[in-house]
């Protein structure tokens, strides 16, 4: 059984930094439509967030994708579960992640999207796990950078549980 044994980032340092990332976000595409396209499940805290803090004419779309399954460990197989309901062709699109971990599904998410010609593509992360990196990956905006430790909330799973927890939580094995 997991149990969270610490907090790592609080309710309050996440909506500081992401009302920061969307005050980015809006600067840089001022006057411009934007596709956020989050990444299910994990990221579906984060995108009901940030999207709310964002003054622009955006479309709302998902994706969902699972590499990790039940299992705690990336297989590195990147399965579609559920493909974008609108054409991203000439558009402008931002994913947004919860976690980038090895870097394996958005490097195949972004191989991806970048065949269906947007007009621009750019990544969004609310944590990044950088020792943990498999692939090279360009990531435009990054929430925080985060040891490479086990930890859930805010979207965030361990065994489909702990999603709902309002912080960034690190969990351990009890028995
Ligand atoms: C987790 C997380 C990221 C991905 C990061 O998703 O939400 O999407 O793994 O790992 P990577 O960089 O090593 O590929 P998961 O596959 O567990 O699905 P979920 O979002 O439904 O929990
Ligand atoms: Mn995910
Ligand atoms: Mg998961």
């Amino acid at each position: 059984m997991y149990k969270i044994t610490d907090v790592l980032i609080s309710e309050e340092e996440i909506s500081k930094k992401v009302y920061e990332l969307a005050k980015t976000i809006e600067k840089e595409y001022k006057g411009e439509e934007v596709v956020f396209v989050g990444i299910l499940k994990g990221a579906c805290v984060f995108i009901s967030d940030i999207i709310r803090k964002i003054d622009l004419d955006i479309c709302l779309d998902f994706m969902a994708v699972s590499s990790y399954g039940m299992s705690t460990q990336s297989s590195g197989v990147v399965r579609i579960l559920k493909d974008l309901d609108s054409d991203i062709e000439g558009k402008n699109v931002i994913i947004v992640e919860d976690i980038i971990d090895t870097g394996l599904t958005l490097s195949y998410l972004r191989e991806n999207l970048m065949a269906r010609n947007p007009k621009s593509l750019k990544i969004c992360t609310l944590l990044d796990k950088p020792e943990r990196r498999k692939c090279d990956i360009p990531v435009d905006y990054v929430g925080f950078k985060i040891p490479d430790k086990f930890i859930v909330g805010y979207g965030i799973d361990c065994g489909e549980k702990f999603r709902n927890v309002p912080y960034i939580g690190i969990v351990e094995k009890q028995d």
